[in-house]
């Protein structure tokens, strides 16, 4: 009952907080993901209360949002301020840590179950129909054009340069999302982002084909 009253009350916070989110980092995001985390949990039998928490709170301290500057704190301060027990709060906030992709060439596999449900799950989100509607709003909401032939794309090796980058949208496809499908961490997730995967490599076929006016 305890567990509820926490989750409950985390919802409330994390819609308050991301509510008026227009870079795909919304609240909606974070419904999809919780969704897709506790499904993936049930199948690989992770701790769904893990998960779940864990699941409403990843993307309330991400660098993309906060600019890197409050780092794990706000996640922090709210477990606490519900009277959550300091190896709750340490628990949640590994977990969080495991998820966020860093580069294409930063290892960010994991052996941690709740992680590796959490990290397949955010990931999903972030490919197929959804992740491209969501990369061209993060794009925008950052400057980034959509697309441009002279520019091409580049493989971060380190996170500070993945982070400082300002290229077209459609580079992030070759950066990040087209990765994704083979860094799943579960065989709920490899599956998942199998079809996911397929589809961004349509709308790439579609939009170049559009945009050189070939035949599609
Ligand atoms: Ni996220």
């Amino acid at each position: 009952m305890e567990n509820e009253i926490l989750l409950a009350k985390t919802t409330i916070f994390v819609k308050s907080l991301l509510e008026s989110d227009s870079s795909g980092h919304d609240w909606w995001h974070i419904y999809r993901v919780r969704k897709m985390a506790l499904l993936i949990a049930k199948a690989e039998g992770a701790d769904m209360f893990m998960v779940e928490l864990a699941a409403l709170l990843h993307d309330v301290d991400d660098w993309k949002l906060t600019g890197d500057k409050a780092g794990n704190q706000q996640t922090e301060k709210w477990l606490h301020s519900c009277g959550a027990g300091q190896q709750l709060i340490e628990r949640v906030k590994t977990i969080i840590e495991g998820v966020s992709f860093k580069g294409a060439g930063v290892n960010t596999s994991t052996k941690d179950p709740e992680c590796s449900v959490l990290q397949d799950a955010d990931r999903l989100d972030a490919i197929g129909a959804i992740g491209i509607a969501r990369t061209f709003a993060y794009g925008g909401s950052r400057g980034r054009g959509i697309y441009n032939p002279g520019i091409p794309p580049e493989m971060h090796s380190d996170f500070e340069n993945y982070k400082k980058s300002n290229a077209p949208t459609i580079n992030h496809f070759y950066e990040k999302l087209l990765l994704l499908k083979d860094q799943m961490q579960t065989p709920t997730g490899r599956v998942m982002a199998e079809q996911r995967h397929q589809f961004m490599l349509r709308f790439l076929d579609q939009f170049y084909a559009e945009w050189n006016n070939e035949p599609i």
